[in-house]
Formats: structure tokens, C-alpha cells, sequence
């Protein structure tokens, strides 16, 4: 085809990527990526989020949360991703993505410049605490079965390129330390683009 990533990108003046943020039930996935959309979009760039919940209520509403069920949920949320920013955007992708190998199967679909590993790393304790949906309270009452973090696991990333505290860090400092990262990242590439 005659326009391809290049020439779309060219227009939307940006350089397309994927940033990929993991973390536990209520690890503040969702409040970060709403907030590093909402400061992306204002600084004028074209973007899109793509959040489990929503994800869950359409495209993939006939998968549950076994193990089969979560990778088919990723994968296709991952293609969705690799087409949003064939099409030249800037897509954040906010799911649990529990497995180390579902999420370097999704990295695998993207050139090295345009995927950002983002762990939002709350301890486990503290989601219970905030516990937003009472989701982690079902799940100890046996109510909610495969939940992650109580029966189900997450294996957290072993050198995610941006690492977030979020007891140590605020909604605010987390998406200035994710545009930092996304800052050198773009300048590194800029660089051996130019030479
Ligand atoms: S993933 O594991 O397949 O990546 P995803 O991010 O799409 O999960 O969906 C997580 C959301 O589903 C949570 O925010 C929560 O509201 C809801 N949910 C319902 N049941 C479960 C469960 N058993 N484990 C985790 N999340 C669940």
C-alpha cells in the first residue's frame, strides 16, 4: 500500500508508539493512563486508550479470566494496539496483562522505538486497601474466583522500561517520570535516525 506508517505518522507529526502499562487490580493503571492521555493529547498529540474494563464490555465481553481466557484478551487487545499505531497514534493499553509472556508477545509486534513497558507497581496490600470495586473483598469471601493477586498470579516485569511507585510517587509525578523516559527514548531514536 501506498501510505504507510511513515507517511501517517509524518502528518500526525509524531512518532507512533505503544505504552503498555501492568500492574495489579486497582494499582492505579487506569487513574495513570487517564491522566498521561489527557497531558499527551494537550501537548497536542493524537491518541487513544485502550482500558480493560472497556475492552471487556465489547470486543472481548465472551472472554472470562482463566488463563486461555486473559492471553486471547491480550492478544487481541495487543493487535488492536499494533493497528492504532500503524495508524500513526500514540496508544496507551492499561491491562492487568498478568504474564511475562503475553507481554513480550505483544512487544514482539512493535519495532524496539515504539514500545514502552510501564509497571505500576503497587504492593499487593495496598490495592487491597484502596480496593475501589470491593473486587479483592468478593474475592476473600470466595465470591469472585481467578481473581488476580489472591488466586490467580502476576508476575511483574523483570526490566519494564519505566518502573512506577505509586506509594512513593503521585498520579501526577508518575506521567512526568513516563514522559522523561518517552522524551529520551524519542531523542535516542531522533539520533540514530540521523546519523
Ligand atoms: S487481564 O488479566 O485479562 O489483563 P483486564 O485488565 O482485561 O485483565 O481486566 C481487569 C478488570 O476486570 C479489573 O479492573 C476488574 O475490574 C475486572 N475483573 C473481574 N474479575 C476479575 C478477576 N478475576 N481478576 C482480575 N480482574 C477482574
Amino acid at each position: 500500500m501506498d501510505i504507510d506508517k511513515n507517511a501517517r505518522a509524518k502528518q500526525k507529526l509524531q512518532q507512533p508508539m505503544c505504552l503498555w502499562l501492568t500492574g495489579l487490580p486497582a494499582a492505579g493503571k487506569s487513574t495513570i493512563s487517564n491522566a498521561l492521555e489527557k497531558r499527551l493529547f494537550a501537548a497536542g498529540h493524537h491518541t487513544y486508550l485502550l482500558d480493560g474494563d472497556d475492552i471487556r464490555l465489547g470486543l472481548n465481553k465472551d472472554l472470562g479470566f482463566s488463563e486461555a481466557d486473559r492471553n486471547e484478551n491480550i492478544r487481541r487487545v495487543s493487535e488492536v494496539a499494533r493497528l492504532l499505531v500503524d495508524a500513526g497514534l500514540i496508544v496507551i493499553v492499561s491491562f492487568i496483562s498478568p504474564y511475562r509472556a503475553q507481554r513480550d508477545r505483544a512487544r514482539s509486534l512493535f519495532e524496539p522505538a515504539e514500545f514502552l513497558e510501564i509497571f505500576v507497581d503497587t504492593p499487593l496490600r495496598e490495592c487491597e486497601r484502596r480496593d475501589p470495586k470491593g473486587l479483592y473483598a468478593k474475592a476473600r469471601r470466595g465470591e469472585l474466583k481467578n481473581f488476580t493477586g489472591i488466586d490467580s498470579p502476576y508476575e511483574p516485569p523483570a526490566s519494564p522500561e519505566v518502573h512506577l511507585q505509586t506509594m512513593l510517587q503521585s498520579p501526577d509525578e508518575c506521567v512526568n517520570r513516563v514522559q522523561q523516559v518517552l522524551a529520551r527514548k524519542l531523542s535516542l531514536d531522533n539520533d540514530c535516525i540521523s546519523r
